[in-house]
């Protein structure tokens, strides 16, 4: 019943669930997604720009024969009439829908209205805050590659405004892995406790260290203070830097990523890059996540 109410964040879960839905991911992927939900519909309320999420819990929604409706922030709903985000959100909820994914900043009350719907709320993304499905489809990825091995994981650029990696550090610390980080704005992290790990103030030392390096988009809309030149020299994966990762070693990026910020394109021909398995994993994992949320299991 972990997903009875949706899916707010991955602190919810325990590591044997998290073990028990990657399993139900894996069967997904291996062909055995059923299309059983032809009388379910999905409301996709998306209030910041999104393509992978977005088209992902699309895909999903298909893939499991259900529909969906959308509403976003920039096309021609009574939100532009001044009507508010939580009215917004209580009128979609009249038409009752069989889930919510829900993108948004943080002047919408995910966490209130969560807990005042009477139907299941899937957090697609909030503000600087949280984004569980993307953590989940990234520790999925890494349990495909490397089962249950213990890893050394590193966050590498906007470690303080990146929803992406507060997830992440939740679930990969319910995992049992280890984690560092090496980032221009360390020092504007304000939950300093969530961040517990090695600080790598040398890029170099770091690369060393890990086993998976996950670059973080510069959050622009949110961090004006970085200084890209800064972020570039001493931040930047790049040619020069890459040998210095073990063999075995792989990257990642939840995406959207900037070449030429926080990666050069060289990590393009990198042999480990797992971008593409990610996003591919992002299908099954949401596949997966509306299966339980309607199976409840
Ligand atoms: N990773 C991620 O959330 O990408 P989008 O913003 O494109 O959905």
């Amino acid at each position: 019943m972990a997903y009875a109410n949706g899916l707010f964040d991955v602190d919810s879960l325990n590591s044997s669930q998290i073990k028990d839905f990657f399993l139900k991911v894996r069967e997904f992927k291996n062909n055995k997604i059923e299309t059983k939900y032809n009388n379910k519909v999905v409301a996709l309320l998306f209030l910041e720009p999104s393509t992978r999420t977005k088209l992902s819990f699309e895909m999903a929604v298909h893939r499991l024969g259900a529909r969906s409706i959308y509403l976003d922030s920039t096309s021609e709903s009574s939100l532009k009439k001044g009507e508010s985000i939580a009215d917004t959100f209580w009128t979609l909820h009249a038409m009752r829908p069989d889930v919510f994914v829900i993108r948004s900043g943080d002047d919408f009350p995910l966490k209130k209205l969560a807990s005042e719907s009477c139907i299941p709320i899937v957090n697609a993304g909030y503000s600087s805050i949280s984004h569980p499905t993307q953590a989940l489809l990234d520790a999925y990825t890494l349990f495909e590659k490397f089962g249950t091995q213990k890893l050394k994981i590193l966050f590498l650029g906007d470690v303080a405004f990146s929803r992406v990696a507060k997830s992440n550090f939740k679930i990969f610390k319910t995992l049992g892995y280890e984690i560092g980080f090496c980032s221009p704005n360390y020092l504007e992290i304000n939950d300093k406790e969530l961040f517990e790990g090695k600080n790598f103030t040398q890029l170099n030392e770091a690369l060393k260290w890990c086993d998976v390096c996950i670059g973080l988009r510069t959050q622009w809309e949110r961090s004006k203070s970085i200084d890209v030149e800064n972020l570039k020299k001493n931040y930047q994966l790049n040619k020069s830097n890459l040998s210095l990762l073990k063999n075995e070693a792989v990257i990642m990026h939840p995406g959207p990523t900037l070449w030429g910020q926080e990666f050069s394109e060289d990590v393009l021909s990198f042999k480990n890059l797992l971008i593409r398995e990610q996003v591919t994993n992002g299908v099954y994992v949401r596949s997966a996540l509306l299966d339980s949320i309607w199976s409840n299991k």
